[in-house]
């Protein structure tokens, strides 16, 4: 049955504007391909494929075009982070190229209303929802987060997807914008104390792996920092599809399971993914901040590297806002002393890392090290903060 139309949707579907035509006649059809019933409105949207590595030529021409035919974005829409920092992408050694061109996209969306913020974070820099809050979000690790920890209701949105959202305001209600989809599929018996960031994210690029697009219910963690289920989400969603988990007793509401498969995550597998994550121990940058640092996050990295200097480069990837709290602080010139950089809007993934002679990247972020060997041609060592700065340091 064809998806429910209101008078206003069916005025969007006729809109003399090409672009909230094009946008609602895509999420129309998404939503009888998905069955959905009707269409919610959504608080906010996140838009993804704003770095030119991701998109190149045919992405900036689009987003331009899209600009041109009058889109226009209807609710608060942040945007995914850029190929570069786009104060600093000539220390970066960003080419003026490649900067030329993300500066094509920035206009393009600023000239559709998007807030041109960078971050895969944007619940850290100034877009936090509410619980039970319909979003259309698109960054994996985003998305996660939304679902599982603040308890707001998004699919996996696509680039194109979030940006139609975004511009006529609603999305289909289907997957996990409804109830009865937000029960989880597996157990997973934690048996092992996680201690640190990449503790967690060596637990969460395990599961990923097994459940793939499932929602898992862990038992047996304690306690986690809001950093720690940041990277548990994100490695779950880099090395499987995973939009929603729930960790008993910390994260959104949801009864233990009864029924579903059962796994367990003891010490030999604790041990083993970290292997699984890393293919060197002799890398040439240190990058952490995937997904983008928190103010807290920075201010580790700072009092390890206080007096200190480093024997290879670093980069800390933050949201602007959070980094100007890190400047406020102190942390980002206690770092940048020791030689390291910390540079906002774009991260180790979607800047063009290969360009910029790196062969070989450490990180504490499993979906970093996920991505990188394919999609930054980096060999990659995976290990905690403390134990990488300890390793870098001169
Ligand atoms: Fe964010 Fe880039 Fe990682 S977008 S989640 S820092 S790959």
């Amino acid at each position: 049955m064809p998806i429910d139309l209101t008078t206003e949707e069916e005025q969007l579907l006729e809109s003399d504007v090409p672009a909230e035509r094009k946008s609602m006649e895509l999420l129309v059809r998404l939503g009888d391909i998905f069955g959905a019933e009707e269409f919610v409105e959504i608080g906010s949207a996140q838009a993804s494929g704003i770095s030119y590595k991701s998109i190149g030529d045919p992405g900036v021409e689009f987003l331009e075009g899209f600009a041109e035919e009058g889109a226009e974005v209807d609710v608060e829409t942040f945007a995914n982070p850029a190929g570069m920092d786009i104060n600093r992408w000539e220390e970066m050694g960003v080419s003026e190229e490649f900067a030329r061109q993300q500066r094509r996209i920035v206009g393009a969306l600023r000239e559709m209303g998007v807030t041109v913020s960078f971050t895969c974070t944007p619940y850290l820099a100034g877009n936090l929802p509410g619980p039970n809050e319909h979003i259309a979000w698109a960054e994996s690790s985003a998305v996660s987060f939304a679902n599982s920890v603040i308890g707001a209701r998004t699919n996996r949105e696509g680039g194109p997807s979030a940006l139609a959202a975004a511009i006529t305001g609603r999305t289909p209600k289907h997957g996990l914008h409804l109830a009865e989809n937000r029960q989880p599929t597996h157990l997973v018996n934690v048996d092992v104390p996680l201690e640190t960031q990449a503790d967690f994210a060596a637990l969460g690029s395990w599961t990923g792996r097994i459940v793939e697009d499932g929602k898992p219910y862990f038992a047996g963690i304690e306690s986690a920092t809001t950093d720690q289920l940041k990277s548990l989400g994100a490695a779950m969603a880099a090395t499987g599809a995973v939009a929603l988990h729930f960790v008993g007793g910390l994260t959104t509401d949801a009864d233990p399971p009864d029924n579903v498969e059962t796994l367990q995550f003891g010490s030999e597998k604790h041990e083993s993914e970290y292997a699984e994550l890393s293919s060197t121990e002799d890398t040439d940058l240190i990058v952490f901040g995937c997904p983008h640092s928190s103010v807290d996050e920075i201010g580790t990295v700072a009092d390890r590297l206080e007096g200190e200097s480093l024997e290879r480069d670093l980069w800390v990837c933050t949201s602007r806002s959070v980094k100007s709290q890190a400047d406020r602080m102190g942390y980002t010139d206690t770092i940048e002393d020791a030689g390291g950089m910390v540079l906002s809007d774009t991260c180790n993934v979607v800047a063009p890392i290969e360009e910029l002679g790196y062969e070989s990247t450490a990180t504490d972020s499993a979906k970093a090290a996920s991505y990188l060997p394919g999609f930054g041609d980096q060999l990659v060592h995976f290990d905690d903060k403390l134990s990488l700065l300890e390793e870098a340091i001169e």
